[in-house]
């Protein structure tokens, strides 16, 4: 970056020193779109700067995961998309002399007092602290909105740059992760973060556009594409297949081909405007509010150098299709794509997804009908093993704003993780947010007081406490989100 951030930037250097002078250097990762495009991004920069390195990914850093990086013996460690939530753990091994840490990461990190479970009040002057620790809250950047663990890594892959390289490039996929974490919020990615996109716009290798806000441009047939979209409301169109179907064939436009369905992408610009327009006057005649109108539009970001009509070729549809991969078990399918393998890998990230989207699809029909519980400051849902622990979050963050999911409160889920543990997510919203939450601390003290462990955003976070003690938990939480909210 043109040094916007100067002491990020800075911090980034001296990593990028520490790698270089590695002998062997262990890459670990977390299993989400935000967690492979760091690794790809960062095993793409260690690779042009010719550094050795293995890649290994894990669901969860914890106490044990750590042990097993430090059993590879590596001189190295480099932590992407985790380990600022692990700090005190890491800086044990460091002591021991296990191996150096590098972190490149984005979530809120350890303080000295979480192990006590007194109350942690983010990075405070106590916390453990290590000298490789690239994190956007550490220079005064939102982790959860304005820089995610691929742009701290797309920093150090620009401080790794080699004489005469350029990896800009990377910044594609830095913004794969940063809408795979959720942080174009409001239609547009802000901050830090639009810096990377300039500089992928710069190197060719991004596009950005005003463009219609529904998932699916690239791919989906244009009825689906409508009717799929419930972002943004529309009565007689959204979760509506006949409506959708009509809707499209009341347009005095040719939207078939061969008598298939075209989809967005095969649109030429006049279509497409013939479309929304269309689609903003049926909105307002079913009294849509302007607000939400004006969500119909919003920033695509357009991997330039991907084919028309694939995944791939936009940010949203690239992280649903990583997330598909990596949640479930199969982060070397996702990685190998990010790294551009358009066979095998991309084949079989295809099929993943299909399982993933129904999977999606009916947790969020399961939430529907069993309905939540309501507390005084939250919801939750308690999904068993009815709902894989891996997506229980995307679940509950799609869930906000279904019918009986009240978009005022923050949302809590269970899942099953084995016979003795319990994976617990929450998401919020950015106006609870203002409010005064902060998720990454009730799931932190919450957890840590049933005798488990968490952390993450203030926006999104998660924790795994033991098997019977969700009641104890939840009782915990409200409490704290009732503080948080006074
Ligand atoms: O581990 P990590 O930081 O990658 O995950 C962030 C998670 O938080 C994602 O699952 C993302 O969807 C969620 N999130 C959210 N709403 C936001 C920001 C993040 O649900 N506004
Ligand atoms: O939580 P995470 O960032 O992994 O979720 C990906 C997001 O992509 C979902 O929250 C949802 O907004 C969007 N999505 C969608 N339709 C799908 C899959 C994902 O709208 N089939
Ligand atoms: O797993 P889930 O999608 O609910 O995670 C939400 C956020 O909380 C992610 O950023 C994740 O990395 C973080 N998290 C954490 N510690 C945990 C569980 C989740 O930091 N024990
Ligand atoms: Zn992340």
């Amino acid at each position: 970056m043109d040094a916007p951030i100067p002491d990020l930037a800075e911090r980034a250097d001296a990593c990028a020193q520490r790698l270089r002078s590695a002998d062997s250097v262990v890459l670990a990762s977390h299993i989400d779109a935000d967690g492979l495009t760091s690794a790809a991004i960062a095993a793409s920069a260690l690779e042009r700067a010719g550094i050795p390195f293995r890649t290994v990914f894990s669901k969860q850093l914890d106490a044990e995961e750590i042990a097993g990086i430090a059993e590879l013996e590596p001189d190295t460690a480099l932590f992407t998309d985790f380990g600022s939530g692990q700090l005190d753990i890491i800086a044990e091994h460091e002591a021991a002399g296990d191996f150096t840490p590098v972190i490149a990461d984005h979530h809120q990190p350890a303080t000295a007092d979480d192990a006590d479970g007194e109350a942690a009040e983010g990075a405070d002057a106590e916390a453990p602290e290590t000298e490789f620790h690239l994190n956007p809250l550490l220079f005064g950047i939102n982790g959860a909105s304005e820089l995610s663990g691929a742009g701290a890594s797309y920093a150090l892959a620009r401080a790794l740059e080699p004489e005469g390289g350029d990896n800009r490039d990377l910044a594609a996929l830095a913004v794969v992760g940063a809408v795979g974490d959720m942080q174009a919020s409001g239609g547009e990615l802000h901050g830090a973060n639009e810096r990377i996109v300039e500089e992928g716009v710069a190197a060719d290798a991004l596009e950005t556009g005003t463009d219609l806000a529904m998932y699916g441009k690239q791919t989906r047939p244009l009825p689906k594409l409508l009717e799929y979209s419930s972002d943004v409301n529309i009565p007689g169109i959204s979760n509506d297949e006949s409506g959708a179907l009509r809707f499209l064939d009341e347009l005095d436009l040719d939207l078939k081909s061969d008598g298939e369905w075209r989809r967005w992408v095969d649109l030429d610009e006049e279509e497409q405007s013939e479309v929304s327009n269309a689609l903003i006057q049926h909105a307002i005649q079913k009294g849509v509010p302007t607000d939400k109108i004006e969500g119909l539009a919003a920033t695509s970001y357009t991997l330039t150098d991907e084919s028309v009509g694939t995944e791939l070729r936009d940010a949203s549809e690239f992280s649903t299709l990583l997330n598909a991969t990596a949640r479930y078990e199969r982060a070397d399918v996702g990685l190998a794509v990010c790294l551009g393998d358009r066979g095998p890998a991309l084949e079989r990230a295809r099929q993943l997804l299909r399982d993933h989207r129904r999977n999606l699809s009916e947790g969020i029909q399961w939430v529907e009908e069993e309905g939540v519980n309501r507390e005084e400051n939250l919801q939750w849902f308690h999904a068993e093993d009815r709902i894989r622990e891996t997506i229980v979050g995307i679940v509950a963050g799609m869930a906000v704003g279904a019918d009986g999911v009240d978009r005022g409160l923050p949302i809590v889920a269970f899942a099953e993780k084995s016979e003795e543990e319990v994976k617990v997510s929450s998401r919020g919203t950015h106006s609870l947010v203002r409010k005064g939450l902060d998720l990454s601390q009730v799931m932190g003290e919450a957890s840590r007081a049933v005798g488990g462990d968490g952390g993450g955003h203030d926006v999104a976070a998660g924790a795994t406490v033991p098997a019977g003690t969700e009641a104890e938990f939840v009782e915990r939480a409200d409490d704290i989100v009732g503080e948080q909210l006074s």
